[in-house]
């Protein structure tokens, strides 16, 4: 196939595209390269040893994702380009739910009008909000806590009236868990700007010595130790899951986990980081973060059953590739 990837240059993005060159598929990417960078093609063509193509343009600019989708001819589109920080999507909600939704609505315009019938969406377990574990697609979707939540709610909507108007318009929602970890060859990986707010990056950074230490958000949640628990999926077996998605999607709207179905607690992380790299990673028990739920899982079943895939890595691959990408990166 030759797919359209929207943010391909980005973490999960320009792993997805490796997975789909592996696989025998052409890729063009698209991305204004506002959280990523334009060396991510050359890493992704080392990688693979094969070409992309790439347009530095803005998938909420009509006219540009015109000029892409007359130049090619595609058989489906992953769309990852948005803007993810929890924290800025509050005090910038407009930035978030212009991005984010015109981008969607942009992109489902120019698939029906030049008849691209397959379309894949980077949604979150966000949408869940805090309802029972583990989750499962069928649940009925809590209030999200937060603009950026509520961007991928509403592309979920968005997508599925789409897709009910428009027979030949086949889409995969995808829910990802926690995306970590990084390409073994370390050459790519997660490189957010800034002080991290997720837990993984913020581990790297203090077992390199650039943050003192880690804040452990509460010990008091009714968890196996207190800490929060979430489902941890190594960013290659996800873009492994997008490549098993277009391949074998159904017509109509389809939801997915993308979630091992495995919860471990931030000190288990943490543990489990100093265990495998043989660092220390000192932290401090402090206040609980505002918004956060006790636990975060995926029913990992329907993937399994339709889409022939599960999550293979496990926790120590993850904290050993997201530490071998952060030693490699800026060195
Ligand atoms: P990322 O920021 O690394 O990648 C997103 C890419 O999109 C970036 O390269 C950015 O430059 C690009 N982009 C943003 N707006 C654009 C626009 N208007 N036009 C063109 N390019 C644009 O983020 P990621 O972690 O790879 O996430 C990819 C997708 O998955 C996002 O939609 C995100 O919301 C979703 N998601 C991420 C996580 C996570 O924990 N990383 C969890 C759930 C869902
Ligand atoms: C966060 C977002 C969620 C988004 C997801 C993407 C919030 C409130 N939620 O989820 O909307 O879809 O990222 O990956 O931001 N922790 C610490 N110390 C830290 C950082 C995190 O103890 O410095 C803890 C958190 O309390 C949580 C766990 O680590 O229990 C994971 O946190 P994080 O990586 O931020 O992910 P989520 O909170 O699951």
């Amino acid at each position: 196939m030759n797919i359209l990837v929207t943010g391909g240059t980005g973490y999960i993005g320009s792993h997805t595209c490796v997975e789909l060159l592996n696989s025998n598929h052409s890729v063009v990417i698209v991305d204004n390269l506002i959280n990523s960078k334009i060396e991510t093609i050359d890493k992704i063509q080392e990688i693979t040893g094969k070409d992309v193509v790439f347009y530095e343009k803005d998938v909420t600019n009509k006219e540009s994702v015109d000029e892409i989708f007359s130049n090619h001819k595609f058989d489906g589109i992953i769309h990852f380009a948005g803007l993810k920080a929890v924290g800025e999507s509050v005090s910038k909600p407009l930035d978030y739910y212009f991005n984010n939704l015109v981008s969607t609505m942009v992109l489902s315009k120019a698939c029906i009008k030049y008849g691209v019938n397959k379309f894949v969406f980077s949604s979150s377990a966000t949408v869940y909000g805090d309802n029972k574990v583990p989750f499962i697609e069928t649940m009925e979707l809590l209030k999200t806590t937060n603009p950026y939540g509520e961007t991928k709610a509403m592309s979920e909507r968005i997508l599925t009236d789409t897709s009910l108007a428009n027979s030949e318009f086949s889409v995969a929602l995808l829910r990802y868990f926690n995306p970590v970890g990084a390409h073994e060859s370390g050459l790519i990986g997660e490189s957010p700007n800034g002080i991290p707010n997720n837990l993984m990056p913020f581990v790297s950074k203090v077992a390199k010595g650039e943050l003192k230490k880690l804040s452990i958000f509460g010990d008091d949640y009714n968890t196996v130790d207190g800490t929060g628990v979430r489902d941890y999926i190594h960013v290659v077996d996800l873009a492994i899951g997008h490549v098993s998605a277009i391949e074998k999607l159904n017509s109509g709207v389809n939801v997915y986990n993308l979630g091992t179905g495995k919860g471990t607690s931030v000190l288990e992380i943490v543990n489990a980081f100093k265990e495998v790299n043989k660092i220390d990673i000192p932290y401090e028990i402090v206040e609980r973060r505002p918004g956060d739920i006790a636990s975060c899982y995926a029913d990992a079943n329907k993937a399994k059953k339709e889409l022939n895939w599960e999550a293979k890595k496990d926790i120590n691959e993850m904290v050993r590739d997201s530490w071998r990408f952060e030693k490699n990166y800026n060195i």
